[in-house]
């Protein structure tokens, strides 16, 4: 496995592989690697010869009084983890080779953006579509791989790849959960003992409203009220958002027609964590 740091690097690199006919892919990550983004590795090599896992805790897409400074890191576990796997190249750049001197272009997906963890993280999206970007030109891969988990970012960057023609395919993959359905992240780490316990009922919630939904039931502020008792009765979590919302556009439905997401964000003391579940009528 190979450890590059600099674009230059990693531009050459991946012009070799094209080059001898290899297909490129690129996993994005901040690090701190969990099950989750190893599926996602592993989702990346059933879509391309070679590949490339970025670690790069991205300070523009977090906001004044978010958990940059207290991000898990833990660069030499995460390479353990990629090597392991079998992995090609870990891209791992200095701040000041992603953002040099002088640096003044972003990259900003509006509409998608507007809502959901938009509406309380100003500015996020548009660093994470900013760095996404600079990564895709950095590591020029035939595909990149993102998970599920992350709804909301999975169809920005979606809509950035379109409406930019970037010639990058972008997957999804499932989210992976722990045994008692909480979806793994970097930020679980953040929460005590017991508010662990608590944050079983996000997945459980949303599970309930999927079974709901199979079962007849339609109005997305009866499914939407449920689930926010269901968080609200966990002592230690706060509900920054319950929302259903149409696929693609990310809208607001006010009743369920064929498929719609529900989306939730819930705060805890020191960790916010996000889950979906989609929503089918049959
Ligand atoms: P990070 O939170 O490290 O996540 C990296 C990738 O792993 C994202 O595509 C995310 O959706 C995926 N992922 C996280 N938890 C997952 C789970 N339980 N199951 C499946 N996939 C999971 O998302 C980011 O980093 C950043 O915003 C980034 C895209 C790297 C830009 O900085």
């Amino acid at each position: 496995m190979q450890r590059i740091e600099r674009v230059r690097e990693l531009q050459a690199w991946s012009d070799g592989v094209r080059a001898a006919g290899g297909r490129v892919a690129l996993v994005p990550t901040m690090g701190a690697l969990h099950p989750g983004h190893l599926s996602l590795v592993r989702h990346a090599y059933r879509c391309a010869d070679r590949v490339i896992v970025s670690i790069f805790v991205n300070p523009t897409q977090f906001g004044a009084g978010e958990d940059f400074s207290f991000y898990p890191r833990d660069l030499e576990r995460d390479c353990e983890l990629l090597r392991e796997l079998g992995t090609d190249v870990v891209f791992a750049p200095p701040v000041k080779e992603v953002y040099p001197e002088g640096w003044s272009t972003w990259v900003e997906v509006e509409g998608l953006t507007g809502g959901l963890c938009g509406r309380n993280r100003p500015g996020h999206f548009r660093g994470v579509t900013t760095v996404v970007a600079r990564l895709f030109h950095a590591a020029k891969p035939h595909v990149a791989v993102f998970g599920e988990k992350d709804y909301q970012q999975l169809a920005v960057i979606r809509r950035m790849a379109r409406d930019l023609l970037l010639d990058v395919e972008i997957e999804g993959a499932p989210t992976v959960r722990e045994p008692d359905g909480l979806a793994m992240s970097s930020r679980n780490r953040n929460l005590s003992e017991e508010e662990r316990l608590q944050a079983r009922a996000l997945h459980a919630a949303l599970r309930e409203a999927a079974l709901s939904v199979r079962a007849g039931e339609r109005r997305s502020a009866v499914l939407i009220e449920s689930v926010r008792r269901q968080i609200a009765e966990q002592p230690a979590a706060c509900v920054d958002y319950v929302e259903i919302v149409d696929p693609d556009t990310l809208d607001p439905v006010a009743s369920i027609v064929r498929r719609a997401v529900l989306a939730v964000a819930v705060r805890f003391p020191k960790a916010r964590l996000i889950d979906n579940a989609l929503l089918e009528t049959a």
